[in-house]
């Protein structure tokens, strides 16, 4: 491999969230760090050159977007997915939360209501909620292997209600990883089509997909759907990028585009930072090399997940994601409440994961482990896991 991604990584001093704000959302700072989802893992250095340059002209006043910098995502979709768009259908926002929340905000009316599918990366229920707009959900179905599916029927049952009007979808999804296959996501936008149900579709985890696995951009399924879809999607998972705050949407519907880039303007937050406007370009047009050599190392980091508790513990159920970096470990087993599991987690086990129900009441018995980082760190959070199992089974 060209790149070293087991480099010894300590990001305190980094103004890290994930290392050094840990104590605001755990009982203290000093646990092991692998909940929220960054990466403990340097990013391209096609990227870090292209912001070093910035950096060196030290001046960092207003920037301007060139029309390179959204041919570039365009064309990263064309190259990636086969799929072509038009850069003119793009728009820059500081996030794909804040677009979520905008488009809440905007395409729905006081009274109507947004579906989505728990457990999902709990953001969703948030800016539905807080839009005041009601959430309706639509639970997925897991078997026995931990497997994740759509509950089809419940699924039209809630996009028929006719105070529907907006779903947004997880693609692929976080917290269970699956990668949605095109019967799936042709099976969904066909009912959102059937029912008037308009759908955000967040793909932000669209590049990181595991061997053997293919992402479909639900938008590029048919003219009709992608009509009736909006797609937010970023670098910055891809790439290690997240504080750089900036991301995409794709509005095919030349109205929507115009009422989201004044929503923008009247927020004042159309620009980008002088970072984000050269990393992004850099990470589209160049970047590709090395996301092939990340995939390959979280693919190993998986891996090494599943071996550890297949041979070591196995009170815990965990098959591989298809995509994302995130691991959706069933912790069920240990019939714990989910104050007492959470508790384990910090306490005995002195780790940071995300909990289970963050995602919904039906994440319960679940931790999200984040694997996007050098191989000793898993092995050190699976290690300590371990541990306090073991402690657990003797007492
Ligand atoms: C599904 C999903 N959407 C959005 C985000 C965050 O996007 P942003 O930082 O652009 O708001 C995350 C971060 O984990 C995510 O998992």
């Amino acid at each position: 491999m060209k790149y070293n991604f087991n480099e010894k990584i300590d990001r305190r001093g980094n103004h890290s969230a994930k290392w050094e704000e840990i104590g605001n959302k755990f009982i203290s700072n000093d646990l092991w760090p692998m909940w929220i989802a960054d990466m403990d893992l340097k990013t391209a250095p096609v990227i870090i050159d292209a912001m070093r340059e910035k950096l060196e002209q030290g001046i960092f006043g207003y920037v301007y977007r060139p029309a390179s910098y959204y041919q570039s995502a365009a064309d990263w979709i064309e190259r990636r997915f086969g799929y072509k768009i038009d850069a003119k259908t793009l728009i820059n926002s500081p996030g794909v939360v804040p677009t979520l929340s905008i488009l809440v905000r905007l395409m729905t009316k006081a009274d109507e209501k947004v579906l989505i599918q728990s457990p999902v990366y709990y953001p969703f229920s948030s800016v539905v909620k807080e839009n005041n707009r009601e959430l309706v959900v639509n639970e997925l179905i897991k078997d026995e292997e931990g497997y994740y599916t759509i509950d089809f029927e419940d699924f039209e049952k809630k996009v028929a209600d006719e105070k529907v009007t907006l779903f947004i979808m997880c693609s692929p999804h976080n917290p269970v990883g699956r990668v949605w296959k095109r019967e799936e996501l042709e099976r969904m936008s066909e009912l959102c089509l059937k029912y008037n149900v308009r759908v955000i579709a967040d793909e932000i985890w669209r590049d990181i997909i595991m061997p053997g696995f293919k992402h479909i951009p639900v938008a590029s399924l048919s003219k009709e759907v992608e009509n009736n879809t909006i797609t937010c999607f970023s670098p910055t998972k891809t790439f290690n990028i997240a504080g750089l705050q900036a991301s995409f949407a794709t509005f095919p519907r030349e109205e929507e585009w115009k009422m989201v880039d004044e929503e923008l303007g009247r927020l004042d937050v159309k620009r980008n930072s002088p970072f984000s406007l050269v990393g992004f370009e850099a990470a589209y047009t160049k970047g590709e090399e090395w996301l092939e050599e990340l995939l390959i190392h979280l693919d190993g980091n998986m891996d090494y997940v599943i071996n550890f508790v297949k041979e070591r513990i196995p009170e815990i159920k965990v098959r591989k994601s298809e995509g994302t970096y995130l691991m959706w470990l069933d912790f069920s087993g240990l019939g714990m409440t989910k104050e007492e599991l959470s508790m384990f987690m910090q306490k005995e086990a002195k780790i940071a994961l995300d909990d289970g129900f963050w995602f919904g009441e039906n994440g319960t018995g679940f931790e999200r482990m984040n694997i996007a980082c050098p191989r000793y760190m898993v092995e050190e959070g699976m290690t300590r896991i371990e541990k306090a199992i073991i402690a657990w089974r003797n007492k």
